[in-house]
């Protein structure tokens, strides 16, 4: 079938937005129409080579849409339904039997190998020749995307589609690193490096817990004002040449934090994320840094109790955090909305620039028919 993609070329040059041909789903796939899907930091993170995804082919891992057509063997799901793409996972593997599919243990080649598991593409150009997909299992920079049905969370009818994309990658990152991975006691202090779209949704996640102090650091202050917004109680803005957000972090906790989380992507920054919880401290790093970056941490303080953990995608099952992050932001306790701008597909390249440039938090590519 033929649909239109942006095309991702070779590395550092824009997407070329073009018709492609898509395969017709197989056994176990389904063809989902996309009506929205976000563009996340990592989009921007591959398309400059900083993850092995194969050029050429097509990117995009925020999907979200409607059922278009469902391969043999396909239970569960009917033509029409809404569905999230979330990340593919292989259901067998030891995490993924103990609950925890985004740590599947196929999950390199599953979201990075440029095709399906038995090396075959779904997408090709109208002259025949292959182009890569199945990046995060589905390539959504594209009006339609052929994912596995196991990738795919249900939701209602009346669910409000052409947002839900971003709940499966940056905004259920962020907020299921607070719920999932640190779970904030009662009164505890927070601190969230970098208030983009990963960031702010950890801050709206923070107000959801007991955590009394919650701390969004960033060096754009229009960030830092909807971090406030969204239920940070403290700001701290780091634009300023010698600025020290850990001595900024111990005068407003009355000492180090109890929980910091890493949602830059900027390698120096895991330092100051790390050294900003004292004992018994957890800090989670999320920020993808450029490839073959590596930090160095104070041995000492490490030994105190203090934990650093990676997390990926907001851990938990997609089903659930999903859910979830829909429910809450229906009930008005999420409101996710406020961050995201729409563009058309024509627009993505523009789209990335502006999230470059920090002037939208969550672009949106909007597919029209
Ligand atoms: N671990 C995962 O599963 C996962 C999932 C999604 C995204 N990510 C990664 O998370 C990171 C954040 O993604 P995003 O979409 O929110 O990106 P973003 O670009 O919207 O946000 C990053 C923010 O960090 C701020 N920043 C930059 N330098 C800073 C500094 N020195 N101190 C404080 N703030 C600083 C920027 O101003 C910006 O507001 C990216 O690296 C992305 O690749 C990881
Ligand atoms: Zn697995
Ligand atoms: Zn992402």
């Amino acid at each position: 079938m033929r649909i239109s993609a942006a095309i991702f070329e070779k590395t550092f040059t824009p997407f070329n937005v073009a018709d492609v041909e898509i395969d017709s789903p197989g056994p176990g796939e389904v063809l989902v129409r996309i009506v929205a899907t976000g563009v996340c930091h990592t989009d921007a993170i591959a398309r400059d080579g900083d993850m092995p995804f194969p050029p050429p082919g097509v990117l995009g891992h925020e999907g979200a849409g409607v059922v278009a057509a469902l391969g043999p063997g396909v239970s569960g799901l009917a033509e029409g339904d809404k569905v999230v793409i979330g990340w593919p996972w292989c259901g067998s593997c030891r995490n993924c039997l103990e609950g925890q599919p985004r740590y599947c243990l196929q999950l390199g080649p599953l979201v990075l190998a440029g095709g399906r598991g038995d090396g075959s593409t779904a997408l090709r150009r109208l002259d025949g020749s292959p182009l890569h997909s199945h990046f995060f299992g589905q390539s959504s920079f594209a009006t339609y995307s052929l994912c596995a049905a196991s990738s795919l969370v249900p939701v209602a009818p009346d669910a409000p589609i052409e947002i839900l994309g971003p709940l499966a990658c940056g905004i259920g990152t962020g907020a299921g690193a607070v719920l999932n991975a640190l779970r904030p006691h009662v009164g505890s202090s927070v601190v969230v490096y970098g208030a983009g779209a990963v960031g702010l949704s950890a801050v709206m996640a923070a107000r959801l817990t007991g955590a009394t102090t919650i701390i969004a650091v960033d060096r754009l202050p229009a960030r830092l004002s909807l971090a406030r917004e969204l239920g940070a109680t403290e700001t701290i803005d780091v634009s300023a040449a010698g600025a020290d957000p850990v001595g900024a972090v111990q005068e407003i906790c009355g000492g180090p934090a109890d929980f910091s989380l890493e949602c830059t992507g900027v390698i120096s920054v895991v330092r100051q994320a790390v050294d900003s919880v004292g004992m018994r401290g957890t800090c989670a790093l999320i920020g993808g840094a450029p490839a073959g970056a590596s930090f160095s941490l104070d041995h000492m303080s490490t030994l105190w109790g203090k934990r650093v953990i990676g997390t990926l995608g907001g851990e938990g099952r997609s089903i659930s955090l999903i859910g979830s992050l829909i429910a809450l932001h229906r009930q008005g306790r999420f409101p996710y909305d406020k961050l995201i701008t729409s563009f058309p597909l024509s627009s993505v390249n523009e789209a990335l620039e502006a999230s470059h440039a920090g002037d939208v938090v969550k672009p949106v590519l909007r597919m029209t028919e």
